[in-house]
């Protein structure tokens, strides 16, 4: 790492970290929690100062040409303060029409351009490739509640990741192979971690200091001209890797197609060349079915699809707990008690709350095969299958 990007990692590691935990614990101790305006100014100006001084030396060096892996950890650098500014108000999209970041932004744009990637800072910033340095890794605060979100973020993400490439190592077998069986139990024991993990966050994570110290540095801001959404959980491949190969989710029905659209330059670039590939593969769900009539009373059949059905309760029962636990508990209640001049910021994709919960209800939904007669579920496909079982 060359010293101006060491310096600014120093930063982001440092400094940066006390004057948001700073400023936090000022916004906590207010009647109206998430207000920011007039609070800590003089923080907030010495946060936007420190981080544009490195900025700036940054700018100016250019292209060093130090390889992916150092250019996206620079980009989250710059990433993160870019959010913070967003947190902190010192830049909003309902305000100004391109971002007042403007040196951060030009980085944010030149490196992002030349990676494949957004130009802010991505989910794989603060969980799967955030390095820890003698054992902390990057963060916005010191809040245990932030660590906790991280941590079971990172868990849950690794646990699909495990999951999805079980699932595409049956593609080359088939689902007639007796190790289709292994793979399909791998699979099970990934997501039972998920699911467990999801359990845990539910059980530790605190909604109201969730709701107003965590959650705003995942806001929509400008780069540049461009508002760009929130990070979020589903920013890697695995996940609908695994809806795809399942066969729950169908990348040719309009709004699951639009999604995965959207996310492509949020992931990594080989979390993309792996979404890329999986879209043009038949689902292990339609190649049960193709295979129903002739074969359903061979041995394998039963056995491998009894472990194949397993696998879509569970990535339902998954779905639904996200939902029903997670989104309920930690965004639709705090938000029903905050006062509702802040409700237009609230969401991470920017589309208002009502708007949001119908799309999530929905892949809930086509997640756990419900019976829907407004959208595309594999509820008659998957009645058919267990009925095909002895
Ligand atoms: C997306 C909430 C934890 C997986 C989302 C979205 C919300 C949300 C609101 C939609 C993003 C947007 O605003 O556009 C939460 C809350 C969590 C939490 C409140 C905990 C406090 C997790 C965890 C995972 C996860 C631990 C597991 C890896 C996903 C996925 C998506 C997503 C995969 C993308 C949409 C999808 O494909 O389902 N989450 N989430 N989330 N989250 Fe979470």
């Amino acid at each position: 790492m060359n010293s101006k990007v060491a310096a600014f990692d120093g930063w982001i590691r440092s400094d940066f970290v006390t004057l948001n935990n700073e400023l936090e614990a000022l916004y906590f101790e207010q009647d109206d929690k998430a207000n920011v305006a007039g609070i800590g100014e003089h923080a907030k100006q010495q946060l936007e100062a420190q981080g544009r001084e490195h900025i700036q030396t940054l700018l100016a060096q250019g292209n060093t040409d130090e390889g992916f892996d150092r250019a996206f950890d620079l980009l989250g650098n710059v990433g993160l303060y870019m959010a913070a500014c967003r947190r902190h108000g010192l830049s909003d999209p309902d305000r100004d029409s391109s971002s007042p970041q403007q040196e951060a932004s030009a980085l944010a744009m030149h490196i992002a351009a030349s990676i494949g990637v957004v130009p802010r800072f991505a989910t794989a910033h603060l969980c799967t490739h955030n390095r820890a340095v003698d054992g902390q890794y990057k963060r916005f605060t010191d809040l245990t509640d932030e660590r906790v979100f991280v941590d079971y973020n990172s868990k849950g993400i690794l646990a699909f990741k495990r999951a999805a490439d079980a699932l595409m190592r049956v593609l080359p077998l088939g689902v007639s192979h007796p190790i289709a069986r292994d793979l399909f139990h791998a699979c099970a024991d990934a997501l039972e971690e998920v699911k467990e993990s999801n359990r845990v966050l539910f059980n530790t994570l605190d909604p109201e200091r969730f709701f107003y110290c965590v959650r705003p540095y995942y806001k929509p801001h400008h780069v540049g001209g461009q508002v760009y959404r929130g990070a979020n959980a589903g920013d890697f491949a695995g996940i609908n890797v695994i809806d795809m190969l399942l066969g729950l989710c169908q990348a040719n029905e309009p709004s699951y197609g639009r999604m995965l659209v959207e996310k492509f330059l949020y992931m990594m670039p080989e979390d993309q060349a792996i979404l890329r590939d999986c879209m043009r593969r038949q689902s292990l769900m339609d190649e049960f079915l193709a295979v129903a009539p002739e074969h359903h009373g061979s041995s394998w059949y039963q056995e491998n699809l009894s472990a194949f059905l397993r696998l879509c309760e569970l990535h339902g029962e998954i779905a639904t707990q996200h939902h029903n636990q997670l989104v309920h508990t930690y965004i639709v209640r705090p938000s029903e008690q905050m006062d509702q001049k802040h409700m237009g910021q609230l969401t991470a994709s920017g589309p208002a709350l009502q708007g949001l919960l119908k799309a999530l209800t929905d892949l809930r939904d086509r997640r756990a095969g419900a019976p829907r007669e407004d959208i595309l579920t594999r509820y008659n496909e998957l009645a058919h299958l267990r009925a095909s079982l002895g």
